[in-house]
């Protein structure tokens, strides 16, 4: 019997367990389930007999894959698989999966929560501002880039988008106005969505030379990684433009010193909240135990990151 491991440091809610247990059950899998784990050596010893693994944000590096020596492939309930060694993974024939657009929703509607509680100075009493009539730009389109495009669109906002990967008629058709560059997205609007995966050429990209163009009352809006984010530039951009706020669903490193010198000019969940719903921990899970069933089953790879 093929033995599943699903490791969730940071749980799925339960109906989305119950449906990845009625998945495997019907597929006549077994189902292990390890939640809510602090210490590497419970991944270490949960994964030695498992042919298969479910996992969010946890890290699947060369000694999780080298414990788990039964493993043919490992499914990423989310959109990124940063935190998973796909090097690794490769050399070892492990077959990677994301669930991509499963939890994009979650993550555009926490995007703009935030943008509306910080616009409104943290519900304080105080006067704050209106998305409506605000230009929002889009920083990579892919599924979460166009949800946020799609609610953004129904607060009024003009929205703008920047892809290198993508056709201008995919960003016109999903509501977004496509610029040029992502200079031109910067320089054009108030409110700027990252929303671009981490790889190589991504870290520490948004630096000051960007962010300084942001036009008065510039607020950045991070929902996808904090490395994508020069944190030096951060800083910079928090002395010398006063009118800077920051929110992210990631605190960076620096968060202490923001919080100490920028009181009411940030916002940093506590933990990671882009995809915690019980519709986007159904969505994913379900669809990552789908994606397993299938791929033992019918040798389907659809979805796989690691080619
Ligand atoms: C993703 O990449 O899918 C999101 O960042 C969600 O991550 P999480 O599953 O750890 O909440």
């Amino acid at each position: 019997m093929k033995k599943i491991l699903v490791a969730t440091e940071k749980p799925f809610a339960r109906p989305a367990v119950d449906g990845i247990a009625d998945v495997f059950k019907q597929a006549g899998y077994e189902l292990v389930l390890l939640e809510n784990y602090k210490e590497k050596k419970d991944l270490l010893s949960a994964v030695a007999d498992a042919d298969a693994m479910i996992i969010r944000s946890d890290k699947v590096t060369e000694e999780v894959l080298e414990a788990g020596s039964k493993l043919k492939i490992v499914v990423r309930a989310g959109a990124g698989y940063d935190n998973v060694d796909i090097a690794a993974s490769t050399r070892r024939d492990v077959v990677v999966m994301n669930t991509p657009g499963q939890n994009s929703n979650a993550v555009a509607e926490l995007a703009l929560g935030m943008m509306v509680y910080t616009a409104r100075n943290y519900f304080n009493g105080t006067p704050g501002t209106e998305l409506r009539g605000k230009k929002l730009g889009v920083f990579a389109c892919g599924n979460i880039g166009k949800d946020i495009a799609r609610i953004a669109s129904g607060f009024g906002m003009e929205v703008y988008g920047f892809d290198p990967f993508l056709e201008r008629t995919v960003l016109e058709y999903a509501g977004m106005m496509c610029t040029a560059s992502s200079e031109e997205l910067f320089s054009q609007c108030q409110y700027i969505s990252l929303n671009a995966p981490v790889v190589e050429h991504t870290i520490r990209l948004v630096n000051f030379k960007l962010l300084e163009k942001m036009p008065e009352s510039a607020t950045l809006v991070n929902t996808a990684r904090k490395e994508l984010v020069d944190e030096d530039s951060l800083l910079k951009m928090f002395a010398e433009r006063p009118d800077f706020k920051y929110i992210s669903d990631i605190a960076p490193d620096c968060s202490a010193e923001i919080a100490e010198k920028y009181p009411g000019r940030f916002f940093f969940t506590p933990k990671k909240m882009g995809a915690q719903t019980s519709e986007a921990n159904i969505n994913a899970g379900i669809a990552a135990a789908r994606q397993i069933v299938g791929f033992f089953e019918q040798g389907d790879k659809t979805y796989q990151v690691n080619l």
